[in-house]
């Protein structure tokens, strides 16, 4: 443990634990049963398989899971814990918090001084929490402990257009001090502004008020004020390094994925702005052949399909070399909401040989309908050992990912129709398989008449981590 006294160095990622289901239904299978035309979920959205829970699963019992399984794996004590944060937009509860929830894990230790609870605002949820850790890390309240930063979420849509961008998954994180993954300080760049693109009001459904189109171009437009928002502050805080932000700077970039599409065209999106942002006689060198954009505007541009198809064109090196891999378990398990760009994280940590990624810069873009996004940058260690040991933690990813249950589109849409008739049903026994759960998965045993949610665990196998 640091000591309290002075301010800790390099705040950011001890640790990372990913979760998702252990069903998933085939995109392909799905463009079949919703009688799409084939290539629309799989080419038109970029997903190749959606992640989904049965009744067994709700945001208490994704949170329990992986929050044990992150102190079980790199045996951290439950007293070395002093804030913990949620971001989640799966409410089971207008009141009681999942965090409150998650204190029964820490209930035999004595652990009962843990700051933090629930912060809210679609998708954005996981990174407030993030942002609250590292606060508190380096501020006066900070007690030399750890912090813990949670995002969960399981996102299903009503039948329909939105359907196949649904996912589900959870995300726990060890903040402090020296660590592998460093938030770069000062180097926030956030956009907060009030929209209904994708909402919640119908607080008796899980399902979400959606304006597709709407939420893609506040999703685009906020990328765009963020990004020059960090390129001004970059400026302001790295005084020193000779060159303007532009995709240069960074080594990855990655992102909020609703579906890896909309990330393809986020990347040439940016490199619009890089455009833009190039003084006019530079840009003929750079930009060859793309002069007819000289007078593009933002504004404008959010569905021009000429310019968003020649800068995908311009970006497209630059998306298969930084971002491509991040979007490994967002193709494979669909958007988790909160978790999602934290997802991408953990996807580029599990396709680089660690050794590529000493020493870099990694750009995060973080978006929540409503809305609120930021952009910030991760600094890797340049310590390649530190390093390579932080990544191998993740090690069991892809096998995990590898040992998942396919299940039959009829059969997805029959369990969703379970979660939608139960929803808030009290007394209730859910009636999902627990065998398809991986060992060590929390799960919900049932709901009484008063509400009152009992959770159990599936068998762990060794030392217990799956
Ligand atoms: P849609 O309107 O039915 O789809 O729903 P579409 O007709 O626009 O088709 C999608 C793409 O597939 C198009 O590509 C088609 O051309 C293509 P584009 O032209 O745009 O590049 N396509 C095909 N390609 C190959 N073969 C084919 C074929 N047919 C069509 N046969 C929509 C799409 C995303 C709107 C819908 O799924 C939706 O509403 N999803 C939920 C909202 C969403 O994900 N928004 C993203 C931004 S908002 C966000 O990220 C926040 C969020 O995560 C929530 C939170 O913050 O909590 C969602």
């Amino acid at each position: 443990m640091a000591s309290t006294t002075n301010w800790p160095e390099k705040v950011g990622i001890l640790a990372i634990e990913v979760l998702f289901p252990s069903q998933y239904v085939d995109q392909t299978e799905l463009e079949q049963f919703d009688g799409a035309s084939a290539g629309k979920y799989t080419i038109g959205l970029g997903q190749a398989k959606m992640g989904f829970c049965s009744d067994r699963e709700d945001v208490n019992s994704l949170c329990l899971t992986v929050v044990s399984r992150l102190l079980e794996r790199h045996h951290i004590k439950h007293t070395e814990i002093g804030r913990l944060e949620v971001g989640t937009e799966t409410i089971v509860d207008k009141s009681k918090s999942v965090k409150s929830v998650l204190m029964q894990l820490f209930a035999d230790s004595g652990n009962t001084d843990i700051e933090g609870i629930d912060t809210t605002n679609a998708c954005y949820g996981g990174t407030a929490a993030l942002f609250n850790a590292v606060n508190w890390l380096e501020s006066s309240s900070w007690d030399g402990r750890y912090a813990l930063a949670v995002c969960a979420d399981i996102a299903v849509y009503a039948k329909g257009a939105a359907r196949p961008t649904g996912g589900a998954g959870a995300i726990a994180m060890l903040v402090g001090p020296n660590a592998p993954l460093v938030l770069e300080r000062g180097l926030r760049a956030t956009h907060m502004e009030h929209a209904y693109d994708f909402y919640k009001p119908d607080l008796s459904s899980e399902y979400p008020t959606v304006d597709g189109k709407l939420s893609i171009q506040c999703y685009l437009s906020a990328l765009d004020t963020c990004y020059r928002l960090y390129r001004k502050k970059f400026e302001k805080v790295q005084p020193k390094e000779s060159s303007a932000v532009s995709l240069d700077k960074f080594d990855a970039i990655i992102f909020h994925t609703p579906f890896c599409k909309l990330v393809q065209k986020s990347v040439g999106r940016l490199s619009f702005n890089d455009f833009l942002l190039t003084s006019e006689e530079k840009r003929a060198a750079k930009y060859p052949d793309l002069e007819r954009f000289n007078n593009s505007t933002l504004e404008g541009t959010y569905f021009d399909r000429d310019l968003e198809k020649a800068f995908l064109t311009q970006s497209a090196e630059i998306f298969a070399s930084k971002t491509k891999k991040s979007l490994l378990l967002a193709n494979q398990v669909g958007n988790m909401y909160t978790p999602s760009v934290y997802s991408g994280l953990v996807s580029l940590l599990i396709s680089e040989p660690p050794e590529s990624l000493v020493d870099k810069r990694i750009a995060v873009f973080s978006y929540g309908s409503g809305l609120a996004a930021s952009m910030y940058s991760i600094r890797v260690t340049s310590d390649a050992e530190k390093f390579k040991k932080f990544a191998s933690q993740l090690d069991y990813v892809l096998p995990l990912l590898s040992s998942r249950e396919k299940v039959s589109p009829e059969q997805f849409s029959q369990l969703m129709e379970v979660r939608e008739k139960n929803n808030h049903a009290a007394p209730y026994t859910p009636t999902g398989k627990v065998g398809i759960l991986f060992p060590g998965t929390y799960y919900l045993k049932d709901v009484d008449a008063l509400h009152r949610r009992t959770y159990e665990r599936t068998p762990t196998i060794t030392n217990g981590v799956h």
